[in-house]
């Protein structure tokens, strides 16, 4: 069973998440499939942009949890040569826009991976929430840099701290989202942008958006560095481990015993 599936079609090659007996939880061997796309997508002189689905009614519910539990992504390395991070790695470095066309629940790095795309249009259906902090771990993939930057502490403390799920309005309101629309116009919508760089000089569109990434290049790198160190360690606490088991248990989880 293929849980991404990947083609290109008119300049645009599509990154569909499809695993939605599991709210398309993302596991290694997806990740590493995403990795390859978008690698593939930048060696490919046919593809003007990357277009990243999901399915009807879910983007991606993050990182698959049992996987977390069973192959924790590595901590001498801190986790940089593990699947999540070439996934990562490939997304930060594609000098192809990306779009992404979030079709639903967008949980973890289903919201945090929307941080480093250049387009993200949003369901009318869809719900974001980045709940690391509630199990027991902490926010990625420079989150912790560029959600105060993008919405202000304020507004972060609320989603990375209290971990509040938010909608698709408040993601355009907060600079996270491009646009709402309804649910079954979101993914042709965003094909639709994705193909307006068909029409655009590659070379101009890939140098623009380097220099846009450029100035903060070393920080994002450095911050995902210094996130991934303490993140893999928090994998093995007590804390994740019983928000990782109340999630099994369908239950509440209860960190009333930690200090
Ligand atoms: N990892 C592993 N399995 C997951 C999962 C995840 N991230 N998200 C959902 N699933 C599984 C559920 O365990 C369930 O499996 P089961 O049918 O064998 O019991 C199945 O997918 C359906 O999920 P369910 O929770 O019943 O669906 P829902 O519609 O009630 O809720 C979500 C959907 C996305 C809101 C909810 O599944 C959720 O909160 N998932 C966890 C998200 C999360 O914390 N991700 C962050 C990881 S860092």
């Amino acid at each position: 069973m293929q849980h991404v599936k990947t083609g290109v079609n008119n300049g645009v090659a599509t990154i569909e998440i499809a695993r939605p007996e599991k709210k398309n939880a993302l596991t290694q061997a997806m990740y590493q499939a995403m990795a390859d796309a978008i690698n593939a997508a930048r060696e490919d002189a046919a593809v003007r942009a990357v277009l990243i689905t999901g399915q009807p009614g879910v983007f991606t519910s993050g990182n698959d949890i049992e996987d977390f539990m069973q192959r924790p992504p590595g901590q001498g390395s801190d986790g940089l040569d593990s699947p999540v991070f070439r996934f990562m790695r490939a997304l930060l470095e594609c000098d192809k826009p990306v779009v992404a066309a979030v079709t639903g629940a967008a949980i973890g790095i289903g919201t945090t991976m929307l941080l480093h795309c250049d387009f993200v249009y949003v369901s009318d259906e869809a719900r974001l929430a980045m709940p690391f902090v509630g199990l027991g771990l902490v926010p990625e993939y420079a989150s912790s840099l560029l959600v105060p930057q993008l919405m202000g502490q304020r507004r972060a403390a609320e989603k990375l701290l209290l971990a509040e799920p938010f909608g698709p309005e408040q993601a355009v309101e907060c600079g996270l989202a491009n646009a709402v629309l309804p649910a079954a116009e979101v993914v042709n919508h965003a094909r639709r942008v994705a193909e307006r760089f068909n029409a655009l000089p590659p070379g101009a569109v890939r140098e623009a958006k380097a220099l846009m990434r450029g100035p903060q290049r070393e920080q994002v790198l450095a911050t995902i560095q210094t996130e991934g160190a303490i993140f893999a360690r928090r994998l093995r606490s007590p804390e994740a481990m019983e928000a990782f088991q109340a999630f099994f248990q369908k239950r509440k989880p209860d960190f009333s015993k930690f200090s």
